[in-house]
């Protein structure tokens, strides 16, 4: 990656807001092949939660999709993960599979940390904190967008037994979480289409009082 393009990148991170200023969050820049290969080669679990709860976000067809306006589209996902017959199954025999189909070929990847010992002056849960972490992503997220560089965000590496790998391998402090990672890369086609929903305005806006719906 274009030494420019990174730092902008990484520029729109350290400009993001946090509460208090606090700035919250470190970045480790991995862009060294030996530790892509250590990282790729990690087994990542999956868990009983993760599978029953990403059935709830899913539908069954581009029409049900398109009518629900949330969610994706279960074809993503392996054919016992769309069955709620076959999903009791399904968690029994999800086996671990290595990071490598998930980064494969990503020449950098971007592992946003923070400290779990601090949190935002009297925020609950720290959620503050995690809403400053999600303006970090966005900033980097439109940034990489606006420079022609693909964005693929990787919740995966903040579940524990991937945590813990990555951070062993890259030596980051027992005391610091992962928030995400960011795999970026510059498109060698273009990026092949997907259905994109979103909730009608009138979904997600009350006018004046709870239950009014829309905004003006
Ligand atoms: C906090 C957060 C975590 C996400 N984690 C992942 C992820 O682990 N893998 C992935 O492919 N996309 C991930 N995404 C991207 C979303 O799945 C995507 O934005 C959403 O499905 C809407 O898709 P669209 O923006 O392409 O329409 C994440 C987005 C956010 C904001």
């Amino acid at each position: 990656m274009a030494r420019k393009d990174l730092a902008q990148i990484l520029e729109s991170a350290r400009c993001a807001p946090t509460p208090h200023n606090m700035q919250n969050f470190e970045i480790v820049v991995v862009s060294d092949k030996k530790l892509l290969g250590a990282i790729s080669s990690i087994e990542s679990p999956i868990s009983d939660e993760f599978i029953r709860e990403n059935y709830q976000q899913l539908s069954f067809s581009e029409e049900e999709l398109l009518k629900k306006k949330v969610g994706i589209l279960g074809t993503n996902f392996p054919p016992d993960w769309r069955d709620p017959a076959k999903l009791d199954k399904a968690v029994r025999e999800s086996a671990p599979s290595p990071l490598n189909q998930r980064i494969t070929g990503s020449p950098l990847l971007l592992i946003v940390i923070y400290d779990s010992r601090k949190r935002a002056p009297a925020s609950d849960g720290d959620v503050l904190g995690f809403i400053s972490l999600g303006c970090v992503m966005e900033n980097m997220w439109l940034m990489a967008q606006s420079l022609g560089i693909s964005v693929h965000i990787l919740s995966v590496f903040s579940g524990d037994a991937v945590e813990k790998e990555v951070k062993r391998i890259l030596n980051v402090p027992e005391y610091m979480k992962i928030a995400f990672v960011i795999r970026l890369g510059y498109p060698v086609s273009r990026p092949a289409k997907h259905l994109r929903v979103r909730r009608d305005m009138e979904m997600l806006t009350h006018h004046n009082r709870f239950g009014n719906k829309g905004f003006s």
